[in-house]
């Protein structure tokens, strides 16, 4: 299902990061809402690499971030990114081999529900962590 934006849950107060998960969303929303359309496998898996490609930029500005100031947990929210990233690359693979291969909805899903349990709370963590004030 798609994730509503929600400034209440999801917004840390931090423009940049604020900015890059609004944008991750965006692409989520986009690869679920193509796979609920049930659009040509090229539209979606072009679309899953889009995702892809931007959760590995986001991923990475974050942990810069981290290692910048010494984020003392950053070793356990760095490997929960690799899993994450794992988890879409195996459905991003499945997609160049036709239906049946992974149940892409329940794949977005989960995809959908991690992404909002990251932000509001590895991701806080490390926000109220870096500005104690927010
Ligand atoms: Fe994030
Ligand atoms: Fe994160």
């Amino acid at each position: 299902m798609a994730i509503a934006w929600s400034d209440n849950l999801l917004m840390l107060g931090v423009e940049d990061i604020d900015a890059d998960h609004k944008q991750k969303i965006e692409a989520l929303n986009r690869v679920d809402f193509l796979i609920e359309q049930e659009a040509e496998p090229e539209v979606v898996a072009k679309a899953l690499h889009d995702l892809m490609t931007g959760t590995v930029e986001h991923f990475a500005r974050e942990e810069k971030l981290m290692r910048r100031t010494k984020y003392p947990a950053l070793p356990a929210h760095a490997e929960l990114h690799r899993e994450f990233l794992e988890r879409l690359g195996k459905l991003h693979a499945a997609s160049f081999h036709g239906q049946g291969q992974m149940d892409a909805r329940a794949e977005l899903d989960f995809f959908s529900d991690w992404m909002s349990v990251h932000i509001q709370n590895a991701d806080r963590n490390f926000v109220h962590w870096l500005h104690p004030e927010k």
